[in-house]
């Protein structure tokens, strides 16, 4: 299994490209299953999930044409509408064929999630949206058998902001007869760039990126080019490093309207931010401030923010909150960041925080993707050697980690 080795010290300098977004392409790959035609993505990241994705829709009969960051998909047949555990399991956002595949095929075979290191993550949502559109829905030997002759609109009230649940719905819905009301909808950017890919395809949608989205049904979707938006996590976890480390860092290749809760913590953290038109600069001349936050569906601030900014408060001058309310389980890296040298500790959903002067480096388990972002920042300001083990889930969902981080003058490097 891969390892990573990093020699933490020295501030950062350099440029990164930011890559397409995973949380937009994947529903967006999945979009695909709800056209006969073609569906032609650029900016599409080069990420282990990505190829799960590819792998998925594949094996229900979607021609999948990859080279570098495009991806062609197309539906024109659906031989086997449903998802095997096996794929399901690595890879949580399987489960957004459901809606697509039952709005298409009229019904869909899909394995259950189950939980994962950062918690339960149920699906009850997405099961009694699709319900209340008229899909009878049993679960069976860990499968989720949904069936609809035909889907109807529906006004349904999410009991919590989901994203991928939302993006299930919005989903299905463009197909739907009549018009479906999604309340209490999640606004991340991941969802407009969704809705925004399914209006070109001929979806009417309108309110994607406020609470309430309307979608009328129509009775053929057809083809489009679309280019996945910039990755505002992996953004945020180069400037959340910098701000780290220190230095000077240019992004490109961004939407920093995408990140005013991320970059209105670095800036209180003491960074000097400027942004423009697909960039963003931070400048870190001294040791960081030590900043609080709480996670919160956007527009507050991004649960896949929460462990870079973690590792960012274990080197501040100060004490931090770190409160997380999304997830019940996603305090995992605090006990390697501890194994560092930082000194946190946890309270029910609250991690406390009290920056030290200088980290040492350890070897350190990754637990989840952004678990092993927030190891890594650690990593970059620890004295001496640090040693990330299991990086198969930095590989899911950062692309070139160790390139675009040597770019910066990092010590980085990959150990097979
Ligand atoms: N939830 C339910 N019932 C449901 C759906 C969700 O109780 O039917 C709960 C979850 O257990 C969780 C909360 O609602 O406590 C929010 O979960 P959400 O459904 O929004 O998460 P998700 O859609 O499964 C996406 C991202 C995650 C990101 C979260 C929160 C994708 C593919 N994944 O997950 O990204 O953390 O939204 O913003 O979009 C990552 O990239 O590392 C990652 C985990």
């Amino acid at each position: 299994m891969d390892k990573l080795r990093i020699s933490g010290g020295g501030p950062l300098e350099g440029e990164v490209t930011v890559s397409g977004a995973k949380n937009a392409a994947l529903p967006i790959m999945c979009a695909a299953l709800l056209t006969s035609k073609p569906l032609a993505l650029s900016n599409v990241p080069r990420l282990m999930d990505v190829s799960t994705m590819a792998r998925l829709l594949a094996q229900m009969g979607v021609a999948v044409d990859r080279s570098s960051s495009a991806v062609q998909l197309n539906a024109e047949k659906i031989v086997n509408p449903s998802a095997p555990y096996d794929l399901v399991k690595t890879m949580r956002a399987s489960v957004l064929v459901l809606g697509p595949l039952l709005a298409r095929c009229g019904r869909a075979k899909v394995s259950l999630p189950g939980g994962c290191a950062i918690g339960l993550r149920p699906v009850d949502q997405h099961v009694k949206g699709l319900q209340a559109m008229g899909a009878a829905i049993s679960i069976e030997h860990g499968y989720m058998h949904a069936a609809a002759r035909k889907l109807r609109g529906a006004r349904i009230v999410m009991d919590l902001v989901t994203v991928t649940g939302t993006e299930n719905l919005m989903m299905a819905a463009t197909l739907a007869e009549g018009t479906t009301l999604i309340e209490n909808a999640a606004r991340e950017p991941e969802v407009v760039d969704l809705a925004k890919c399914l209006s070109a395809m001929g979806a009417r949608i309108e309110g994607a990126g406020t609470p309430v989205i309307r979608v009328e049904g129509v009775s053929a979707l057809g083809g489009t080019a679309h280019a996945v938006m910039p990755d505002r996590i992996e953004t945020g976890t180069y400037l959340a490093a910098a701000a780290a480390a220190g230095g000077r860092v240019r992004l490109s290749k961004v939407a920093p309207e995408t990140l005013d809760a991320t970059l209105e913590k670095l800036r209180e953290a003491g960074a000097r931010i400027a942004t423009g038109s697909g960039w963003i600069e931070i400048e870190m001349a001294a040791r960081p401030n030590a900043v609080g936050v709480r996670t919160a569906p956007y527009p507050g601030f991004a649960t896949d923010m929460q462990a870079q900014f973690m590792a960012l408060a274990s080197v501040a001058r100060g004490t931090a909150l770190i409160t997380e309310t999304i997830f019940e389980n996603r305090f995992m890296h605090a006990l390697e960041m501890q194994r560092l040298g930082a000194d946190i500790s946890i309270q029910g959903n609250t991690a406390v925080v009290t920056g030290v002067e200088r980290l040492q480096g350890a070897t350190v388990m990754a637990t989840d993707l952004r678990a092993s972002a927030g190891l890594v920042i650690a990593g970059l300001v620890a004295e001496g050697q640090t040693l990330i083990d299991r990086i198969y889930h930095l590989d899911r969902g950062y692309e070139a980690l160790e390139k675009k981080l040597g770019a910066l003058g990092a010590k980085v490097e990959r150990i097979k």
